[in-house]
């Protein structure tokens, strides 16, 4: 279990140790070319490739990808569709790969909404780089922070339902075992891709003190320039949690 940030200060090394990115711009980057969104998705693939490649080299530990949130059912449902097949086409030609290099998979959601077939390869992609530690990859399907924060509280009352007759009782070390993310530390650095400064019930617990980094550039053409771009300017940040410089300076 990592501890939050709120307490304790993580040590501020050049390269986040956690990266949570929001690939954002598939659509506009197909529409722009006048192609379907569906290429735009096909092309966000590629993109992901590159990216988990170049964190992988430069040290990131945990990089956490918002892939489809618990809104976006709410799109067309051939534009679900392709999605879900991307989804699963991915899984089947990439894990083998993943594992060579030692990446850890999971995947973070409700994935109980998805076809069996679907549950069925995350499971297994789970289990074959279960032993993996050189870089934990996450994927966040049909995820959404507010599912999170729900299904980690019921979690938890179901296995301490003493703690109903104390609510008091529930704290923030109470609850963060139940969360989704809670093997990994909270995101130093987030991302988003395609213009939109928001959140979208991405992470909302977790990006409580994430550094938040904005960039115009659609996610199909990410570049690993873009990257390191984005943790240069990490690199400027002093990450105080409710502290002051001085007392940064002075290490108390
Ligand atoms: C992000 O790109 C991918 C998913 C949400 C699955 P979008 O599909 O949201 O692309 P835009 O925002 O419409 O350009
Ligand atoms: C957020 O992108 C979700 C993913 C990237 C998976 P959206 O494109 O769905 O976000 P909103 O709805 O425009 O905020
Ligand atoms: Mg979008």
């Amino acid at each position: 279990m990592h501890k939050s940030s709120t307490l304790a200060v993580p040590e501020h090394a050049g390269v986040p140790r956690h990266l949570a990115i929001i690939m954002d711009g598939n659509g506009r980057w197909a529409t722009q070319r006048f192609l379907p969104r569906s290429a735009g998705h096909a092309r966000g693939v590629q993109a992901v490739r590159r990216v988990v490649e170049a964190c992988g080299r430069r040290g990131v530990r945990y990089l956490t990808l918002f892939a489809f949130s618990s809104e976006n059912w709410r799109r067309p449902q051939e534009e679900v569709t392709l999605l879900m097949r991307l989804f699963v086409q991915t899984l089947q030609k990439e894990v083998d790969k993943l594992n060579e290099q030692g990446v850890r998979l999971r995947v973070v959601g409700d994935t109980s909404a998805f076809d069996s077939g679907l549950q069925d390869l995350i499971r297994k992609a789970e289990e074959r780089t279960a032993q993996n530690d050189t870089l934990h990859l996450t994927i966040a399907a049909n995820y959404g922070g507010r599912w999170d924060i729900l299904q980690a509280m019921q979690r938890m009352l179901t296995e301490h339902p003493e703690l109903c007759a104390d609510p008091k009782g529930i704290d923030e070390t109470a609850l963060t075992p139940y969360l989704t993310m809670s093997f990994a530390p909270e995101p130093d650095l987030f991302i988003r891709t395609g213009g939109e400064q928001r959140i979208s019930n991405f992470l909302i617990w977790q990006l409580a003190y994430t550094e938040l980094y904005f960039t115009e550039r659609y996610w199909p053409d990410i570049s690993v320039r873009d990257i390191d771009a984005a943790f240069e300017w990490y690199r400027t940040r002093e990450r105080r949690f409710g502290r002051t410089s001085a007392q940064l300076a002075g290490g108390d």
